[in-house]
């Protein structure tokens, strides 16, 4: 069976004292939990506190991005190494902030993910489509083609998570209805089915991310291939982070 997994994506929030103190809380509140993982994504400045608050525990560390060599005169980059250095286990890649702001390509994702896995690292592949492409009728193609793309060249999927996050949804208070995230999440799993066979696309985890809150995560993880959420701005509050991740562990 697969686990659930319940990532943090606090994006580009909390000094290094605030992620201190938001990182002791979470440990806290999820001591004892089975059955699945928690992981925190703090920005760079913050992620050698965390792993200093949260080592020994079930909580894992991630980052928000890497650059896709290990070291080198690549200014104002991070290299996967450097993350393993300061404790990280994860690594979310292709979020749609970074297509959008940094105009990360398919072909970006592609080569980080690689990078992230060859180095292992558990690469959180984020894909999704905007509210013009749904409205045109193209989810599908557009997650398809990121999903493929993004996993060109990738002999297997054992380091991969991915993230179905529509654009529309991310901090926008526009949940996606559990049936909308499911058609999509089954579309997935189907194409991963046929790129690497029935086991693998069974054991690989696709989470859902945008707008997720402790009041719609039931819902939403009740859905068959839904195995989790990657949460942005609920993950900023213990509580509210803290309350996604009871409800998941006990619905799953
Ligand atoms: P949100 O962000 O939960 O604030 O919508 C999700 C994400 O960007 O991963």
């Amino acid at each position: 069976m697969r686990q659930w997994i319940v990532a943090g994506n606090w994006k580009m929030h909390n000094t290094v004292a605030e992620s201190i103190a938001l990182a002791k809380a979470i440990k806290e509140g999820a001591a004892g939990l089975q059955g699945g993982t928690v992981v925190l994504a703090p920005p760079f400045t913050a992620l050698a506190s965390v792993h200093q608050v949260i080592q020994g525990s079930p909580v894992c560390l991630a980052a928000q991005n890497m650059y896709p060599e290990d070291k080198g005169a690549f200014t104002g980059e991070v290299s996967p190494l450097m993350l393993k250095d300061v404790g990280c286990s994860y690594v979310i890649i292709g979020h749609s902030e970074r297509r959008k702001y940094f105009l990360e390509q398919d072909t970006d994702v592609n080569r980080k993910v690689k990078k992230a896995t060859a180095c292992e690292l558990i690469a959180v592949m984020c894909v999704g489509e905007t509210d013009e492409e749904r409205d045109r009728g193209i989810t599908q193609d557009i997650v398809g083609r990121q999903v493929q793309t993004g996993l060109s060249g990738m002999e297997n999927l054992e380091n991969v998570v991915i993230a179905y996050e529509p654009v529309w949804a991310i901090g926008t208070g526009k949940v996606a209805t559990p049936a909308q995230a499911q058609e999509v999440h089954g579309f997935i799993r189907g194409l991963l089915r046929r790129l690497y066979g029935g086991p693998a696309a069974e054991q690989t985890r696709i989470i859902y991310g945008g707008s997720v809150t402790r009041d719609n995560i039931g819902d939403l993880i009740a859905m068959e291939d839904i195995d989790g959420a990657l949460v942005g701005g609920a993950s900023l509050k213990a509580d509210q982070f803290l309350g996604i991740i009871e409800k998941t562990s006990s619905a799953k």
